[in-house]
C-alpha cells in the first residue's frame, strides 16, 4: 500500500499528537521517524490529557501497530518514564510497540554535554531542551553511536565506556560551571536498559516494507517542524534532524515513491519555543493573550511559547519543500474575540520586498509586511459542521489556501479529539 506523512510546518508544537490520534484509525502502522524526548505530543480524549515523547501518538488505538523508526534517537530512562506513566491506559506494548534495532541510544553524557554545550555559548545559547538531542545525532553521524539493537551485540559496553569518555574530555574542555551526578544517571540508564531490552526490537525497516506488499496503510509521525530542521530551518537555532519529508523515508527506510499524501499541519498563528529569529513575534498585549488562551507552554520542558501572527513566507517554503497535499490547521478557536487579525505576506529587508525565505532571518533588518483581516467573535469551540463557522474565519482559511495553493481539509477547534472539523 502506502505510507501518508504527517508534518509540523512552523517552529513545532503544531498539534501533531492530536491529528496523529484523531487520524490514526484510518491507518495500521503509526511510525515515527526522527527527533526523540525533545518532543512533547499531547493527545486529548474523554478527561485524560497524555503527553509522549518517545512513543507514538497511535498507541491509544488497540487496533494499531506503533513503530519507533531508526531515526529516532531513545533516552532509555525517558522512554521507561513514559511506559510507566500509560500502564494504567492497559496497552499491550509487547505486540502493538516495535522499535527499530537502528535507532541510536542517547546516553547519560549526551545530555550534561548538552547543557555544558548551551553554557558555554552564552546568550548565543539555541534553548535546547537539553535532552541531549544534538549531541547523540552528532555520535550517530560521526559513526560513534551506540544503537538499540547493539545492546544484543558483544563490545557495546566498552564502546559505551570510550564514548563517555570522550563526553567527559568535551565536557572538561568547555570549562563551563555545571553540576551533575553521573553515577545516579547511570545507575538509572543502566537499569532502564534492562527494561527496554525487554520489548519488540526488530529490523524495522523489514517490517514497514512487508507491511507495504500487504494492505497496511502507515501514517509516519514527525516531530517538531520543518523550520527547526537541520537543513532547512532557522539554523543554527533548529533541532538536529530532518524534520522535513525526506526525512521520513532515512528514518523509516521507506522508498520516496511509496509516499502517498503529505499532511501539513499548522497554527492558525505562530509559536516557538527557545532562542532563534521570529520575524512575526508579537511582543504586546495580543500576544500575552494568545499565549494564555492556548496555553502556549511547552510539554516537554513547560517553558513558555513565544507567540506571533500567522507567517505564510515561512509556511510557504514549509509547503514547497515538503511538497505538501493538504493542510491541517490547528487552534482555529484560540483566535476567537481578536479584533483584528494579521498574516505576515512578505519580508521587507534593506528596501526590498520579499515573499520568498531569505537565507538568513536576522530580525535586526528584516521586517514583516501584514495583510490585516476582521476577527470573529463567536466562541466555535462546539461547531461540527464547515457550515457553521463564522464568515471572517472562513474568509481567513481561503485567503491562506490562495496563498499556499494547498487545500485545508482539518480545522481543529479544540484539543480533543472530537473538536475537528473535516472539510
Ligand atoms: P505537538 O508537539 O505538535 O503534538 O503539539 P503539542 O502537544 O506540543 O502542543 C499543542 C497543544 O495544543 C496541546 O496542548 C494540545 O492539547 C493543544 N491543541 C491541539 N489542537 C488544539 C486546538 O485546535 N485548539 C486548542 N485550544 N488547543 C489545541
Ligand atoms: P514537538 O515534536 C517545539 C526546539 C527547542 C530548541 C531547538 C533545539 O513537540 O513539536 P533540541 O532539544 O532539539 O536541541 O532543541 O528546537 N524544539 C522544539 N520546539 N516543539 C518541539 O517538538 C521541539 N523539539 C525541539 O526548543 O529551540
Ligand atoms: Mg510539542
Amino acid at each position: 500500500m502506502f505510507v501518508d506523512l504527517l508534518l509540523g510546518l512552523q517552529w513545532g508544537d503544531e498539534g501533531k499528537g492530536k491529528i496523529v490520534d484523531a487520524i490514526a484509525k484510518d491507518y495500521s502502522i503509526i511510525a515515527r521517524f526522527q527527533g526523540g524526548p525533545n518532543a512533547g505530543h499531547t493527545i486529548k480524549f474523554g478527561n485524560k490529557s497524555h503527553v509522549l515523547h518517545t512513543i507514538p501518538s497511535g498507541i491509544f488505538h488497540k487496533n494499531l501497530i506503533n513503530v519507533i523508526g531508526n531515526g529516532v534517537v531513545i533516552d532509555p530512562i525517558i522512554f521507561k518514564q513514559e511506559i510507566l506513566k500509560l500502564n494504567e491506559s492497559d496497552i499491550d506494548f509487547k505486540n502493538k510497540l516495535l522499535i527499530s534495532k537502528k535507532a541510536h541510544l542517547i546516553i547519560p553524557t549526551h545530555c550534561i554535554l548538552d547543557q555544558a554545550s548551551e553554557k558555554s555559548k552564552g546568550i548565543k545559547k539555541i534553548g535546547s531542551t537539553l535532552k541531549g538531542i544534538g549531541p547523540t545525532y552528532m555520535d550517530k553521524t560521526g559513526r560513534n553511536g551506540i544503537r538499540v539493537g547493539d545492546l544484543f551485540e558483544e563490545g557495546w559496553k566498552s564502546q559505551y565506556i570510550k564514548l563517555k569518555n570522550k563526553h567527559l574530555n568535551m565536557i572538561n574542555n568547555l570549562n563551563v560551571d555545571i553540576s551533575f551526578s553521573l553515577d545516579e544517571m547511570e545507575e538509572k540508564f543502566f537499569k532502564s536498559l534492562d527494561f527496554i531490552k525487554k520489548f519488540s526490537i526488530i529490523d524495522s525497516e523489514n517490517f514497514l516494507f512487508d507491511s507495504l506488499k500487504g494492505e497496511k496503510k502507515i501514517l509516519a509521525e514527525g516531530a517538531q517542524g520543518s523550520m527547526l530542521d537541520i537543513d532547512f530551518g532557522t539554523y543554527p537555532y533548529v533541532t538536529s534532524s530532518n524534520t522535513t519529508a525526506a526525512g521520513a523515508c532515512n528514518g523509516l527506510g521507506v522508498p520516496p515513491t511509496k509516499i502517498n499524501k503529505v499532511i501539513g499541519i499548522f497554527k492558525a498563528y505562530t509559536t516557538r519555543v527557545g532562542s532563534g529569529p521570529f520575524p512575526s513575534e508579537i511582543h504586546d498585549e495580543i500576544g500575552k493573550k494568545i499565549s494564555k488562551v492556548g496555553h502556549e507552554f511547552g510539554a516537554t520542558t513547560g517553558r513558555a511559547r513565544r507567540c506571533g501572527w500567522l507567517d505564510l513566507v515561512s509556511l510557504k517554503y514549509a509547503v514547497d519543500i515538503n511538497g505538501v497535499s493538504e493542510l491541517a490547521m490547528m487552534k482555529s478557536d484560540v483566535m476567537s474575540g481578536i479584533s483584528k487579525i494579521k498574516i505576515c505576506t512578505s519580508y521587507k529587508q534593506f528596501n526590498e520586498e520579499t515573499s520568498r525565505m531569505p537565507f538568513s532571518l536576522n530580525t535586526s533588518c528584516l521586517h514583516p509586511a501584514y495583510t490585516e483581516f476582521d476577527g470573529w467573535s463567536e466562541d466555535i469551540t462546539n461547531i461540527r459542521n464547515e457550515s457553521q463557522l463564522p464568515t471572517n474565519l472562513k474568509k481567513y482559511i481561503s485567503f491562506i489556501e490562495k496563498n499556499l495553493e494547498v487545500p485545508i481539509k482539518i480545522i481543529s477547534i479544540g484539543p480533543r479529539r472530537d473538536q475537528t472539523i473535516y472539510l
